[in-house]
């Protein structure tokens, strides 16, 4: 886990107002920050409509901005409630391809005060097998800011 990254995304969080701002910020960060990290985005929940919504990305553009709860590994974890590790995107029979140069995928659910599931980090790699079990605890750590800073 990469304490500089964590610490400058930390401070500009607790310093930022904007939630859109904030996230693009980490976006940014993670993209050009770590290798492998390909695309990173933001999707939150829409209860009503039962899907995600995509806030912010860096990265190529997606057509995926608004993806249906069940759906793909993103609307999966929507259900599941739970992180989610594919080491190999061409394997699941449950996903949304965004870009043909992905090859594995993380995403990591947001929980506000309440415990409630509200969205989730979602991050491509153009390399197989990229994500382990400390991308996920720096990725839940970081949600944790957010969610203590917007979701208290
Ligand atoms: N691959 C995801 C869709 C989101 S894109 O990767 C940006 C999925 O299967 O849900």
């Amino acid at each position: 886990m990469d304490q500089t990254i964590l610490n400058k995304i930390k401070v500009n969080i607790e310093a930022s107002t904007k939630l859109d701002v904030a996230l693009q910020f980490i976006c940014d960060t993670l993209s050009s920050e770590i290798s492998g990290y390909d695309w990173v985005g933001f999707y939150f929940h829409n209860e009503k409509t039962e899907e995600l919504n995509l806030l912010v990305f860096s990265g190529l553009p997606t057509l995926h901005t608004k993806i249906p709860f069940g759906k793909g590994i993103c609307g999966r974890t929507a259900k599941s409630n739970e992180a989610y590790i594919s080491a190999d995107v061409s394997k699941e029979s449950n996903y949304i391809s965004c870009n043909i140069g992905v090859k594995s995928e993380i995403v990591v659910p947001i929980f506000n005060k309440k415990k409630v599931n509200i969205g989730q980090i979602d991050i491509d790699s153009n390399y197989i097998n990229h994500f382990s079990k400390s991308d996920l605890i720096f990725l839940e750590t970081i949600n944790n800011f957010i969610s203590k800073k917007f979701f208290k």
